[in-house]
């Protein structure tokens, strides 16, 4: 059985001194009751306060919303996976559709953090997801399928192992707009039968698929009822800790 997992990607939002806040809200109060897995992915100037916070809190992680694919050396600006594990950090999502279409990341470079975060013992939540005009042409399953064989598809059993994957529609990220219920499942669904030929049954039945885009405590019940739906990477409701909380009840 995969693991149930609410993971909070705050994106370019919030000053530390505000991070901190929200997040002494969310443990104001959680049901901490091992249920579920929770993780906090704030941005990079918040970690090691929030780390702080999430000391002792086993039912929590620290997320980071980015890595750079080398290892260290001259890359001015960049952040290392050394530094965010030394940080506290276990989780990295790669491969965000914001990454990939605003920051023009390319498979090759997905594909090089994806493995440099594994090698570090760290765990991936992979993004992946189709743009609307390839859901209107029906191709949604083959972008996502070619999304996860370029940057998965050499990983071996245990390596798959440290990954969680995120199905995102890009047409549902930050719009408001929700895949309904039954296409999540449907995507789902196809991802681990993916994973189950890629890999095997087992790496399949215990790798947690989660769903994101526009996820709010309306609509969560629905999405997280659905079979191969085990959880969600939530945006813009994880910056109010009441709606988080409410997504979060949603999902146990
Ligand atoms: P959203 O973002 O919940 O604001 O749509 C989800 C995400 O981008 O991870």
């Amino acid at each position: 059985m995969a693991g149930k997992i609410l993971a909070a990607n705050w994106k370019m939002n919030t000053i530390p001194a505000d991070g901190v806040a929200l997040v002494s809200e969310i443990l104001n109060q959680w049901p901490d009751n091992h249920r579920a897995h929770t993780i906090i992915c704030p941005p990079f100037t918040h970690l090691a306060f929030i780390a702080e916070l999430l000391k002792n809190k086993p039912s929590f992680s620290l997320g980071a919303q980015n890595c750079h694919h080398e290892k260290k050396g001259a890359f001015t600006g960049g952040i290392s996976v050394d530094m965010l594990k030394d940080l506290g950090v276990e989780y990295v999502i790669i491969g965000h559709s914001e990454r990939r279409h605003i920051f023009h990341e390319s498979e090759k470079d997905i594909t090089s953090k994806v493995q440099r975060v594994i090698q570090a013992g760290m765990h991936v939540i992979f993004c992946c997801g189709e743009l609307l005009k390839y859901r209107k042409q029906g191709l949604e399953t083959s972008i996502v399928e070619s999304q996860l064989k370029s940057s998965l598809g050499a990983l071996s059993d245990t390596e798959m192992k440290q990954v969680t994957i995120a199905y995102e529609p890009v047409w549902a990220i930050g719009t408001g707009e929700t895949a309904s219920p039954q296409q999540a499942q449907n995507m789902h669904k196809t991802i681990r039968h993916w994973i189950s030929k890629q890999w095997n049954n087992d790496i399949a039945d215990k790798c947690s698929i989660l769903y994101g885009g526009s996820v709010k405590p309306g609509n969560a019940k629905a999405l997280f009822m659905q079979t191969d739906v085990n959880g969600g990477l939530i945006g813009g409701a994880s910056l109010n800790a009441q709606d988080f909380k409410a997504i979060y009840h949603a999902m146990i």
